[in-house]
Parts: C-alpha cells; sequence; structure tokens
C-alpha cells in the first residue's frame, strides 16, 4: 500500500530546494516541508554573485522569497546553517550537524555542488578565494574596491564575469586557463575568441594552456615557467557534485546523483533535483548534470509534482546565459561538437549560431539576441527538425520556425 505522504524533507537550501517546497505548496501539498540548508540565510539566487553584487555595494541579496514568508505564507520549517549531513533510509530520518533530526516520507537531494579546489594553492601564502556564496562575493568585492592586483584561475562563467567586475573596478587581471580558449566547456571557439577580444579591450590578460603549480606571497607560478604578479587570486575551475548525503546512503555519485526522467534516485522515496542530478540528455545523447540557475528551478518544479504522486517527465534542454561587459551571451541545448550556422553577423555583435547534428537542431546560441533566443529554445526543445536552407537564409524569420513545430506538436497530440 502506498505509504501517506506526512512528511518530506529537503535537504539543501539553494534555487533548486526552494523552487520544489513553493511547488509542493503550489500542487497541493498539505503536509510537513522542512528545508535544510549549510548557509546562513534563506534561499537566494545565485547569479547576480558574479555580475550585480560584484558591481555594485549596493545590490542586495536576491532572496527567492521574502526570509519571513517561507514560515508565515508556505508553512515551510527552514533550518539554514547547518548542512543536512547523514540519512538513515531505513528509518527514514535525516540528521543535521549541529543535531536535529527531521523524518520523512519522501527526502529531495537539492545539495547542489561546491567549486573545484586548487590543490596547488592550498595553504600557501597568497590570498586565496572561491565564488560561491553571498560571503565570497562581499570579500571579491572588497577586494576590486582596494584596486587589488587579481589573477583568476578558469576562463569559464565564473572567471569571465569576476574579471569584467575587476578589469571595470580598476584592477589589473590576469586570467589563466589550461586549455587553449576560454569557454571551451560549452561554447564554439568563435564566441572565445570574441569574448577573448572584449576583455583584452578592457585590459584583461590572459595566459592560456597553462595551470598554477604554487604561490609565493606576491605572485602566481605557472607550469610554463612565469610568475603573475597578485594580491589576491580567484580560482573558478569548475564545481563537483555534492554527494556526501547520497553516499550516506549508498548511491553513487561521481558523476552526480543519477535519477530518472522522472527525478528518483535510486532509493527508494528519494529524489533529486538542481546541479548535482544527473539525468539523460537528448540534446547531448548521454546523461549529464546541468549547472544553471534554470534547470534548478524547473527540474525542481517537476520532480517536486513528482515527490507527491506526479509522473511527468523533465527534459528541458539546458539554458544559460552569461553577461560580460556589453554582451549578453545565451545558449540552449548543446552547443559542442556540431555543425553550425550563423545567423546575422558575427563582428556586429548581436547574432545567432545554431547547432545542428544532422538534420536535429540540437542547441543554439545567440549575442545580444535574446528574443532570438527565446525562439530558439522552443524549437529546441520541441525536438523539432527546421530545415537547414532556411535557417542558413538570412531573411528566414525564426518566428515561422516556432509555429511549424508547434503545429507539428499538435499534430502528434492529434
Ligand atoms: P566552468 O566549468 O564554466 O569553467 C572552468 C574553467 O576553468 C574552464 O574553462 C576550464 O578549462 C578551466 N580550468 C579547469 N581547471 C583549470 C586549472 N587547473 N587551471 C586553469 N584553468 C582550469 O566553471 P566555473 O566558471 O567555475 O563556474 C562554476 C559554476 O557556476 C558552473 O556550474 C557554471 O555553470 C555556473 N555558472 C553559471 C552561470 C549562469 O548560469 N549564468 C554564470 C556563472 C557560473
Amino acid at each position: 500500500m502506498a505509504r501517506t505522504i506526512e512528511n518530506i524533507v529537503i535537504a539543501g537550501a539553494g534555487q533548486a530546494g526552494a523552487r520544489a517546497a513553493e511547488a509542493l505548496r503550489a500542487r497541493g501539498f498539505k503536509g510537513a516541508i522542512t528545508m535544510i540548508g549549510d548557509e546562513p540565510h534563506p534561499p537566494y539566487e545565485r547569479p547576480q554573485l558574479s555580475k550585480a553584487m560584484l558591481q555594485s555595494p549596493d545590490a542586495p541579496l536576491a532572496y527567492i522569497k521574502q526570509p519571513r514568508d517561507w514560515n508565515e505564507t508556505l508553512g515551510v520549517r527552514l533550518e539554514t546553517g547547518t548542512a543536512a549531513v547523514d540519512c538513515d533510509a531505513d528509518r527514514r530520518i535525516v540528521s543535521t550537524a549541529d543535531g536535529g533530526s527531521f523524518p520523512f516520507d519522501r527526502l529531495l537531494l537539492a545539495t547542489g555542488t561546491r567549486p573545484r579546489r586548487l590543490a596547488a594553492l592550498d595553504g600557501g601564502p597568497l590570498n586565496v578565494q572561491y565564488l560561491r556564496n553571498v560571503e565570497d562575493a562581499i570579500r571579491f568585492r572588497r577586494h576590486i574596491a582596494a584596486r587589488s592586483r587579481i589573477v583568476i584561475v578558469g576562463g569559464g562563467v565564473i572567471g569571465l564575469e569576476a574579471a569584467c567586475a575587476a578589469a571595470k573596478g580598476g584592477c589589473h587581471v590576469t586570467v589563466i586557463e589550461s586549455e587553449a580558449r576560454l569557454l571551451a566547456r560549452a561554447f564554439p571557439a568563435l564566441i572565445s575568441d570574441l569574448v577573448a577580444d572584449k576583455h583584452r579591450n578592457h585590459g584583461v590578460e590572459f595566459v592560456f594552456g597553462a595551470t598554477v603549480t604554487g604561490s609565493t606571497s606576491q605572485s602566481v607560478q605557472l607550469s610554463n615557467g612565469k610568475d603573475i604578479p597578485a594580491d589576491l587570486v580567484l580560482v573558478g575551475i569548475g564545481v563537483v557534485p555534492s554527494g556526501d548525503l547520497a553516499g550516506r546512503l549508498g548511491l553513487p555519485t561521481a558523476d552526480g546523483i543519477a535519477v530518472d526522467a522522472c527525478g528518483r534516485t535510486a532509493a527508494s522515496d528519494i529524489f533529486c533535483a538542481g546541479d548535482a542530478a544527473l539525468q539523460w540528455s537528448r540534446c547531448h545523447g548521454r546523461p549529464i548534470r546541468v549547472e544553471t540557475w534554470a534547470n534548478a528551478q524547473n527540474q525542481a518544479i517537476a520532480v517536486a509534482a513528482n515527490m507527491i504522486g506526479g509522473t511527468s517527465e523533465y527534459n528541458d534542454p539546458p539554458w544559460f546565459w552569461t553577461d560580460q561587459y556589453d554582451l549578453n551571451i545565451q545558449v540552449a541545448g548543446d552547443m559542442r561538437e556540431a555543425d553550425y550556422i550563423a545567423r546575422g553577423d558575427p563582428t556586429s555583435e548581436k547574432f545567432s549560431v545554431i547547432a545542428m547534428r544532422g538534420t536535429e537542431m540540437v542547441g543554439a546560441l545567440t549575442v545580444n539576441a535574446a528574443k532570438d533566443m527565446a525562439m530558439l529554445r522552443r524549437i529546441i526543445a520541441a525536438n523539432a527538425k527546421p530545415q537547414r536552407g532556411d535557417l542558413e537564409s538570412p531573411g528566414y524569420d525564426l518566428r515561422a520556425a516556432v509555429e511549424i513545430t508547434m503545429k507539428a506538436g499538435e499534430g502528434d497530440r492529434q
């Protein structure tokens, strides 16, 4: 007989945990919800940490919901400042670092990720920091205000958004990237070059194909023998899934916490959503973890519904954006190793790139063309197969492809 659901525990009070709690109530769940977060703050949005919060001392912390509303409006018990550290799957109890224990009928693992550490700098004499939470952002902003000499390790989204803020704030900035180009994980080379040029125009220097081997109190030592003077090093070399709690449950966690299309883990009544979840992606043709704000929100909403009896599969294509100087770059789906179709003139800094694999559109990227992205996302999500010739034609209106896509979808449903 199905177990009555009286208690839901959400481990993790970030974007995924918070959106799941809201969605449970929106779906009419009347039982107890406890959300456990190791940060001292109620849930807040992270995208601003590498954007507005670095550029303006007045940028407020973007709470997902006003702190008191968790309890007063939603009836969610929020346990902040303590980590969920253990879970007894048989007795269905989650324990927290401060000695709390919380029974559950359903558990959501929304534990996210943490920054990958750079061992070569651990315990060294130089100031080193990561950028994951609000305290990190405030600390980095202070260094910008002090016009520190800043070395950034990692030319990915975090490193480059931080470089942008520091360069605009008048700091001397050097970015060390181990690959031969920037943003290689998710962007085609055309964009890497555009972004690198934009940074160079603002005085940022780059070292490619090198890693950090150590530090002195005034410099970073590199694998190519160079020493780069620095007052502070910011490390942004990717993230690793926080799988400690899942590990206690005996779930494999090396690449993330594996879930099915409904967000169920291999452990009964235990679900996972957000950055830590490893789920099949149609665009990528393999299971991936999606480390984006949008996924943390939308996957969590879908999985929350499934925790209380729903059976809807979540398969939104990944989507994220980065803001650097006057560039707003958005990516949907999978942009790697594909045939690319450019729409618009790349030198205009307002254009799109579409990624095709065979007849399928698997990804899209826009530069300062957010309206195009709204349509491209719909086409990718619908698994449509627009004609390549149409997409290549500069005059082709993407709205036509959306209309065809939607009509085909209606036809499929009939
Ligand atoms: P990332 O994976 O985007 O970039 C890491 C970069 O560091 C890569 O270019 C990689 O080649 C380089 N790297 C790795 N090891 C290195 C080493 N030892 N030395 C030098 N370079 C090295 O990860 P990043 O930038 O740390 O971002 C962290 C997380 O934040 C990601 O999950 C990202 O998706 C997320 N994020 C999302 C944003 C959004 O959705 N708008 C904006 C900013 C960050």
